[in-house]
């Protein structure tokens, strides 16, 4: 028998205590897994719950805050100061920590650039922005495809749109349910291949799921995606892929190149980062060319309004209006991939 002490020290049937990796077996696919030992204590005083004696369970909705984000919080408190719109010092200094956030998500995600990185609040918010950015896309006689595993951040935008705005707009775009088998909780990748056709604009999927556990195909859904011959405006011949990573990026290692995702979304607050913080990853050409969804201020080139026509900032400032959670936008710090 192995039990594992609060230092994370294996401790073994014999009595030794080693330092070896635990492992445990996936009961679904009977794959072994290796963990390295962790400082369970060490772990722990990073955070302020377990002083107040809270068990907390919830993770997979939120994370606690770790100390190092109270203490950036506050090291952040003296320069405190709106972005792109103040002349002191601070307000710069702030721009500028605000702005490296950006490279940061990008380099975090394997991205080409800081161009293919768009903020909102969360990924329900990054889901909707996609679905409005391609709304007047849509063309009458279309489909999106997405899964009986979805969250509803997944599912209801695209219920909202093919039930209640199209028609209004006097389109009519399906929306198509991928089931999964309840016993093992793995996609039916059958049928999502019967309903992928050539009129299928965007398949939606979760990475992993949250009520689950599984995590979904998403190389095989690629292809899936990529075999439609759905004629998108750019030319290509495809469906997009839309990833709904808030399960999977937090517990993985996720390179969007890689994976060839269109479109993936995550929120910083299910991996020990703020709330109020949600990142859209889309291909530059297809944030290139799709309307925003949130029009205002700080999207607007400098000095281009005029009441006839508005020239947009670039990419990533495009799909960036109103004031955003900037000490939450600032928390992420670069890490290195190797
Ligand atoms: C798989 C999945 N997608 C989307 C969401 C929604 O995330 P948010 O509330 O940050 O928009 C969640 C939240 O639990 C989730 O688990």
């Amino acid at each position: 028998m192995m039990k594992i002490d609060e230092a994370g020290t294996v401790l073994t049937s014999g009595g030794r205590n080693t330092r070896r990796p635990v492992s445990t077996v996936n009961t679904l696919n009977g794959e072994r897994t290796y963990a390295a030992s962790v400082d369970i204590k060490a772990i722990r005083a990073r955070f302020a719950f377990p002083g107040s004696s809270r068990i907390v369970t919830n993770n997979a909705a939120s994370t606690q805050p770790p100390r190092d984000l109270l203490e950036l919080y506050r090291s952040l408190a003296p320069g405190y100061e709106n972005v792109h719109r103040g002349q002191s010092s601070a307000s710069q200094e702030m721009t500028a920590l605000f702005e490296s956030s950006y490279d940061t998500i990008a380099q975090f995600l394997c991205a080409p650039s800081r161009a293919s990185i768009a903020l909102y609040r969360n990924t329900t918010e990054a889901i909707n922005a996609v679905m409005y950015s391609l709304l007047s896309e849509f063309r009458d006689g279309d489909n999106v495809v997405t899964t009986m595993l979805e969250h509803n951040s997944n599912y209801v935008p695209w219920y909202g749109m093919c039930r209640e705005i199209l028609p209004r707009l006097g389109r009519r775009v399906e929306y198509r349910l991928v089931r999964f088998d309840p016993l093992t909780g793995e996609l039916d990748l059958g049928h999502m291949a019967s309903l992928i056709d050539a009129r299928t604009k965007l398949v939606c999927c979760t990475g992993a799921s949250n009520f689950v556990g599984t995590r979904s195909p998403l190389t095989a859904i690629r292809a899936l995606a990529d075999s439609s011959g759905y004629l998108q405006p750019s030319g290509e011949r495809r469906s997009h892929l839309l990833v709904d990573a808030a399960q999977l990026v937090p517990g993985s290692f996720v390179d969007v190149q890689a994976l060839d995702a269109d479109y993936l979304a995550f929120s910083f607050h299910k991996m020990l980062a703020p709330f109020g913080v949600g990142v859209l990853y889309g291909k530059e050409h297809l944030l290139q060319a799709a309307r925003p969804f949130l029009y205002g201020g700080d999207m607007i080139a400098e000095g281009r309004v005029f009441p006839e026509r508005v020239e947009y900032n670039c990419l990533p400032w495009k799909y960036s209006a109103g004031t955003p959670n900037i000490l939450g936008r600032s928390s992420p710090r670069r890490r290195c991939v190797s």
